[in-house]
């Protein structure tokens, strides 16, 4: 049973972009808790997955220079380090992971069709469908067994966690490797990120949460690294709980006494958490209605799933973010929900006659600054929120 931390109320689903501006759009509570088990942070009464990931589903983290050079360097340190055969992925999205590999012995699964076309046109085998038991069966039944079996920020989305391990252990080799990446809570909260709390993103997992739902499915954690992408990314290394792979204790120890000294696992600290980052929200506000009081441009720079949480999170609308930009096609000329912030198309000319910009994406802010060196030479602004507001300028 979940305690309850903090619930947002009436947020909108973070990818559900509109084409047009419409008032009555479907609003959700986002109610995150603490189960003083397992210490897993997550939602309570979630969404249905069919109604977050539809097969018009937005995000492709292909667009991303900083996700495509990540995912490469991913696989070829996988390869290196496990060298496998045969290779599965959960929620491979536009290809990005998967392209590394060879199609003859690599599959994917992913449940929104319009990416799942994109991999299958590659010759990637994709299951267009959601990760559950049954077609785990039916993978292993035509595929076999696989070697390493990899999921990016989407383990973190899957309702049913139990049932998920337990289908990823019976698909695993007897020395097979899992290998899942996905935002760490103890950066999440370290930054105060509170806009990646959404429906989509059912847990928010720190490693000691992790690895008791791995424990309780028979599974072991044997190494874990934090890599930058995202906020702070956990890549967790997991295997058979009678595998003979050795398990690297240096590493989960230090990061087993760093969440610990946090208290990513003390309902009491999250708590605290929870507060401080109320307060961001408040200042967010403050900011930008006396930025618009002095009559400047402030665009949104991203739009992001967070972009969207923050703008509706922080009641923010077009009075005071006039518009966002983004470079992803399939978002552009639509609007966000609830918020009712337009999204236009990102072009070299964008920033021209803009005062401030506000980083929707701002986990990428070394590669938006370095491309946007004119703007701020030329006097222009940008704004984080994370981790606390802050202006950045020449
Ligand atoms: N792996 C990519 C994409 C992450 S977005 C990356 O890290 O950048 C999450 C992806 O997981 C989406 O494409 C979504 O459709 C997919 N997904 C969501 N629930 C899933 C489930 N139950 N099984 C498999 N994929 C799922
Ligand atoms: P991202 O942070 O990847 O994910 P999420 O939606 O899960 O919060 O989203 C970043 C968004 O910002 C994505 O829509 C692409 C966009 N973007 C740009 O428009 N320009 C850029 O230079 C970068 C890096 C991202």
């Amino acid at each position: 049973m979940s305690k309850k931390l903090i619930t947002f109320k009436n947020i909108p689903l973070s990818n559900s972009l509109l084409s047009s501006k419409q008032e009555d759009v479907e609003l959700f509570d986002l109610t995150i808790g603490f189960d003083e088990k397992t210490k897993l942070v997550s939602l309570i009464n979630n969404v249905s997955p069919e109604k977050l990931f539809p097969d018009d589903y937005v995000y492709d983290s292909s667009q991303s220079k900083t996700m495509v050079k990540h995912f490469k360097e991913c696989a070829e340190s996988l390869q290196k380090r496990f060298n496998p055969y045969s290779v599965l992925e959960i929620g491979s999205n536009s290809g990005i992971f998967i392209r590394h590999f060879n199609p003859d012995n690599t599959i994917a699964v992913e449940p929104c069709s319009n990416f799942a076309e994109i991999t299958n046109d590659m010759e990637y085998k994709t299951y267009d469908d959601f990760w559950e038991k049954d077609l785990s069966e039916l993978i292993r039944q035509e595929h076999g067994k696989m070697d390493v079996i990899f999921s990016a920020n989407t383990i973190s989305h899957i309702q049913g966690l139990d049932e998920c391990l337990t289908s990823v252990k019976k698909c695993l080799n007897e020395d097979g490797v899992f290998v899942v990446e996905c935002p760490s809570l103890l950066e999440l909260l370290r930054e105060n990120a509170f806009d990646q709390f959404y429906h989509e993103h059912q847990s928010y997992f720190s490693m000691i949460a992790f690895r008791n739902l791995l424990e309780r499915n028979g599974l072991k954690l044997f190494d874990i690294e934090l890599k930058p992408v995202h906020g702070g990314t956990y890549r967790f290394f997991i295997c058979n709980e009678n595998s003979s792979i050795d398990v690297n204790h240096k590493n989960i120890d230090k990061w087993e006494d760093e969440e610990k000294q946090f208290g990513v696992d003390s309902y009491e600290k999250l708590k605290d958490r929870m507060s401080i980052m109320k307060e961001n929200m408040i200042d967010i506000k403050n900011t930008l209605e006396k930025i618009k009081s002095e009559n400047k441009t402030v665009i949104g720079y991203g739009a992001s799933a967070k972009f969207i949480q923050v703008s509706n999170m922080c009641n923010l609308n077009d009075s005071l973010i006039d518009y966002a930009i983004d470079t992803t096609p399939n978002k552009q000329n639509k609007f966000i929900p609830k918020s009712n912030i337009p999204i236009k198309k990102y072009d070299e000319d964008s920033l021209e006659n803009v005062d401030y910009c506000f980083l929707g994406a701002w986990n990428f802010l070394s590669e938006i600054i370095e491309k946007e060196d004119k703007f701020l030479r030329s006097g222009g602004k940008f704004i984080t929120h994370i981790p606390k507001l802050r202006i950045i300028e020449l």
